[in-house]
């Protein structure tokens, strides 16, 4: 039988109650499906940052190569500076293994009500592509004047030619794959006057490069606007990598809960291994309560057995997420349920086997 040897990276908070919730469905539909499962586990996290100084051992990167993908459930804890933890873990395996493609759907589930008024499944379901290893997110800058009146704070955004293009193809790509086939740009050129203009020129030559897919632009504040007021307008969105970690939340929002939200970052070349995970952090308000929503990181763990090939499997488990969510004892509060976490687990599992 065929065997995926996959990295477990719980991390912080809510990642610990709900990474192992996504193993033990994998491990089910495994079962089911004819495949099995190697996990090894890392203890990478904040706590270990206080025991050893490091989010990661110094070789951390290079352990990960030996493996088919990484889970991961959240990273970032108060008592450890956010940028401090996330620059040590979570962003540099992003950027060295090059995970440039930033996956994020978003759908209204069956069984989830909108907090938007009188919107169904047919008025939510799009893919928000993310560029996950440049634009704003960027180590170049610093301080200058440090403790005068004059001190301020530098940060660059880069954007590259190489850098925007792929996004932009693997973008229309999805694009293609979709029944709407459309890609709509968030920008925001008419105030960021370098990179963004530069991001709108890429995004008209990637739609000549790419004939038969419908296109859209919106600078950032308005499209935030359209998520609410006419989520139905959209179908793949591309944007740089602030834009898509903003929208990335409210779309789930719109479609009712980040507790739902699944993530991939993908390296599409296959040179490395991809890397899931929910879009939701760590939850420092819940975490430990055993009542955080497990769904996006059972979601997430679908989209990790598909990449792997296991269409199947990952079918089975969307289908099993939505019977958890037909009854309110069987979904998370975030939900308007009444379940706990393990509450959830079990229903996701009935459904499973
Ligand atoms: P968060 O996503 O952790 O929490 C935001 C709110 O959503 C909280 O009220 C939380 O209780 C709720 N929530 C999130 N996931 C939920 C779930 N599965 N079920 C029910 N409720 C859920 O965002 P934050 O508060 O901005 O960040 C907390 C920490 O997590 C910070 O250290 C941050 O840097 C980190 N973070 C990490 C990631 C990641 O690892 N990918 C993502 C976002 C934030
Ligand atoms: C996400 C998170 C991260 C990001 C943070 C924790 C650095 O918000 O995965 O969406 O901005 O990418
Ligand atoms: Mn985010």
């Amino acid at each position: 039988t065929k065997t995926y040897r996959i990295a477990a990276i719980p991390g912080d908070g809510i990642g610990k109650e709900v990474l192992p919730v996504g193993q033990r469905v994998i491990d089910l539909v495994a079962q089911k499906h004819g495949f099995t499962v190697e996990w090894t586990e890392f203890d990478w996290s904040c706590e270990r940052y206080h025991e050893t100084g490091r989010m990661m051992p110094e070789d951390g990167i290079e352990q990960m190569k030996a493996f088919d993908s990484i889970y991961l459930g959240a990273v970032g804890f108060p008592g450890v500076p956010d940028h401090v933890s996330l620059w040590g873990l979570l962003i540099p395996l992003r950027r060295e293994l090059d995970q440039y493609a930033n996956v994020r759907p978003v759908r209204l589930l069956n069984g989830i009500n909108s907090p938007l008024a009188g919107r169904g499944s047919d008025d939510i379901d799009m893919i928000i592509v993310r560029e996950n290893v440049e634009g704003e997110y960027s180590e170049i800058g610093g301080r200058v004047y440090q403790g005068t009146e004059h001190e301020a704070a530098i940060q660059e955004s880069i954007l590259t030619r190489r850098g925007t293009d792929r996004i932009m193809d693997y973008a229309f790509n999805v694009a293609k794959t979709r029944k709407r086939k459309h890609v709509s740009s968030a920008t925001k050129s008419n105030g960021i006057i370098h990179t963004m203009p530069f991001w709108d020129e890429r995004f008209a030559a990637a739609a000549e490069r790419h004939p038969g897919i419908g296109t859209a632009q919106f600078h950032i504040d308005i499209m935030t606007a359209n998520f609410v007021l006419h989520p139905d307008w959209f179908d793949v969105v591309v944007a740089s990598n602030l834009f898509g970690d903003i929208l990335s939340d409210l779309g789930p929002a719109v479609a009712g809960s980040i507790g739902i939200a699944p993530s991939a970052n993908i390296n599409p070349e296959g040179k490395y291994p991809s890397m899931f995970e929910p879009v939701h952090g760590s939850a420092p308000d819940i975490a430990g309560k055993g009542v955080a929503n497990p769904v996006a990181a059972v979601w997430t763990a679908a989209m990790m057995l598909e990449h792997l090939g296991e269409s199947g499997a990952a079918a089975d488990i969307e289908r099993a997420i939505e019977t958890s969510l037909e009854r309110a004892d069987t979904k998370t509060r975030d939900l308007g349920g009444t379940a706990d976490t393990a509450g959830s687990e079990a229903a996701i599992l009935a459904a499973l086997s």
